[in-house]
């Protein structure tokens, strides 16, 4: 009997062995340099993990922490240890160091004897270490042990440095609270394709998340709310005050002390966001004094507080500091007093953005302090406030950061800008010679819907991963030594989960972080989207959420002269064909296959699509009603 089972367990080895992911460089963000060479290094059990001696102790938990993040899905116990010569595995900091591969910069050499990454400084042994892991099979991402596999890794030369510093991506944890551990988790996952910043979004109309200890109400009130689940921003149902105020959170000083050690420790630097002086009606719900008109306020719930499409934002409740008070001022102080030792970045974001004027426009106080100080218009008001800001961050030896509209006030020229409004606010800051973060809607926006808007849920506006991979941070007319980098922003007004955040997150994030590491000329987006399916494989073991919707039709539609209706489909990925029915049935691949605009029948109710990729079914499946079709003709 063993005799003959011998070959049979052979044979279903060496399968099972096939059957995993052939060895690829498949590595995102794209290296600089990538030179796949022949042959794979094998991790076994006896692997030991290195680190040359003398280097920092940094480097010490490096080699820990990889010991314990291969052990989960090897069950390898692997151990670590300084100069072992017959090392698999070594962390090397580099005696002299090389220029081009700077702060983060690292090279990675895979030969079947052994692993070497190679940095100038920690950092970059840290993102070494990120595309190492990526080499590895998927099922490293497992949570629980994986038989079977052999962790083979192909043999390469990577020689790898980021394009930009400011690789970032902003939490909104104001419009829905996500705990520390989920901040935690988040830079997990972010520093996994290399992003180095994250920016807090803290305050906002829905919540104010940070302890002032001089302010308790800001969040013993201004961190809770009346808990509204539905679709958020036009929730029909006005909160009563009988309800009670249970949804909401807050980090106390010591949770934000732990998450920086935690960002620190992943080279992950945290900005600080108080939006003011729009975007605080949880600062007024818990001070209404500090508004032009008093009375009472209310964390918002759901009941909408401003006409965002007003042409200039007009709130329909107050939710802006009054410039014109001196309490504002005596707040601030308080608050940047608090905020800027907590944080170890020398940038404090003050917002700045979308503040409504309609409410100062009618203060008396308002109009006093414009004459005094010979303000003609709301602008200059705004401008006259965010100076007396920048006063305040400064004097807690900070410098001020803001959203695009701070660049109104003639703001100092230490002040960053963070462009949002599109791209003209970073060419206009670095023509002004400000440094700039690029971040605008158009490209960075991950809030917004990423596929079919009928299959997602309902944000105001799209942005596919296809564009956001168009994304370049450094625009014609800019000066690049301004540009500072570029982020996603992930706002949370319709993200209530951490699942749903990631969903709305991943894949679009992969955009920006290559938008910001990889060199401009390596970008490309059929190899981009094949490396973004590899890792989809990844976060299906890993068992994190992401968005498929790539693989999703993208249905436009036009009028001929004569009126006829004509459906428009394509697809972001290639190699996909897309099927149709205006019959009402489900369509499948022995359907009409789509090749040029298709006149709607004039009987037609709802157009059916689908995409399929090698026979199979890829994306999901459509219904579009002929009205909705309609609509999507642009306008003329
Ligand atoms: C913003 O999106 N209001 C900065």
């Amino acid at each position: 009997m063993k005799k003959t089972l011998l070959p049979l367990i052979l044979v279903l080895g060496i399968t099972a062995a096939h059957a995993q992911s052939k060895p690829n460089a498949s590595v995102i963000p794209v290296p600089a340099s990538l030179i796949a060479n022949s042959g794979t290094f094998t991790l076994t059990s006896n692997t030991v993990i290195s680190v040359s001696s003398g280097s920092s102790s940094e480097l010490d938990n490096m080699s820990n922490q990889l010991s314990k993040v291969l052990q989960t899905a090897t069950g390898f116990n692997l151990k670590t240890g300084h100069d072992a010569p017959d090392a698999g595995i070594k962390l090397e900091l580099l005696a002299t160091p090389y220029a081009s591969l700077g702060n983060e910069g690292y090279r990675l050499q895979v030969t079947p004897t052994g692993v070497i990454i190679s940095a100038n400084k920690p950092a970059g042994i840290f993102y070494g270490i990120q595309s190492f892991m990526q080499l590895l099979p998927k099922e490293i991402e497992s949570k629980t042990l994986v038989n079977n596999i052999s962790w083979t890794v192909p043999c390469v030369t990577i020689d790898d440095q980021p394009r930009f510093g400011w690789r970032g991506l902003m939490l909104d944890v104001s419009r829905h609270f996500f705990t520390k551990e989920e901040v935690k988790k988040f830079m997990d996952d972010m520093v996994k394709f290399k992003f180095n910043l994250l920016h807090l979004h803290l305050t906002d109309d829905e919540g104010w998340r940070i302890e002032i200890k001089s302010l308790p109400k800001l969040t013993s009130v201004g961190a809770w709310r009346v808990e509204r689940n539905g679709k958020w921003a036009n929730s029909p149902k006005a909160a009563d005050d009988s309800e009670p105020k249970t949804y909401g959170g807050f980090y106390t000083q010591e949770d934000i002390k732990e998450l920086v050690k935690y960002g620190q420790d992943r080279f992950v630097t945290i900005l600080p966001e108080i939006d003011v002086p729009g975007h605080s009606l949880a600062a007024l719900a818990a001070y209404p004094e500090l508004a032009c008109t008093g009375g009472e306020h209310k964390v918002f719930q759901g009941i909408p507080i401003m006409n965002w499409f007003a042409g200039g934002f007009e709130a329909i409740v107050e939710n802006g500091l009054c410039p014109a008070n001196e309490k504002v001022y005596e707040f601030l102080d308080k608050v940047f007093t608090e905020v800027a030792p907590l944080f170890p970045f020398e940038y404090i974001h003050m917002g700045g953005d979308e503040c409504a004027k309609n409410f100062w426009a009618k203060s008396p106080a308002v109009q006093a302090l414009m004459k005094r100080e010979g303000l003609k218009t709301m602008p200059e008001v705004e401008s006259y406030f965010v100076r007396r800001v920048e006063k305040i961050v400064n004097s807690k030896g900070k410098k001020l950061m803001g959203w695009d509209e701070i660049l109104e006030g003639g703001i100092s020229p230490t002040a960053h800008v963070m462009s949002w409004r599109g791209v003209k606010g970073g060419i206009e800051a670095a023509k002004s010679k400000h440094n700039v973060v690029m971040s605008p809607t158009t490209f960075a926006y991950l809030d917004y819907v990423q596929g079919e808007p009928l299959l997602e849920a309902p944000v105001y506006a799209s942005l596919r991963l296809n564009k956001a991979y168009s994304f370049e941070p450094v625009q014609e007319g800019m000066d690049a030594k301004y540009v500072l980098g570029g982020q996603g922003n992930q706002w949370t007004e319709q993200i209530a989960n951490y699942r749903n955040l990631q969903y709305m997150t991943w894949p679009r994030a992969l955009a920006i972080a290559e938008a910001t590491w990889s060199p401009k000329e390596k970008k490309d987006w059929n190899s981009f989207a094949s490396r973004v399916e590899k890792q989809f494989d990844r976060w299906d073991i890993s068992d994190d959420k992401y968005s498929k919707a790539m693989y999703d039709a993208i249905v436009e539609a036009s009028k001929d002269d004569k009126g006829n209706l004509y459906a428009n489909l394509s697809t972001e990925v290639s190699g996909m064909n897309i099927y149709y029915s205006f019959d009402e049935s489900n369509p499948d691949n022995y359907y009409p296959k789509y090749s040029k605009p298709v006149l709607v029948p004039k009987d037609a109710v709802t157009m059916k699509i689908v995409t399929y990729r090698d026979g199979k079914q890829i994306g999901k499946q459509i219904n579009i009603p002929v009205t909705e079709l309609a609509k999507r003709v642009p306008k003329k």
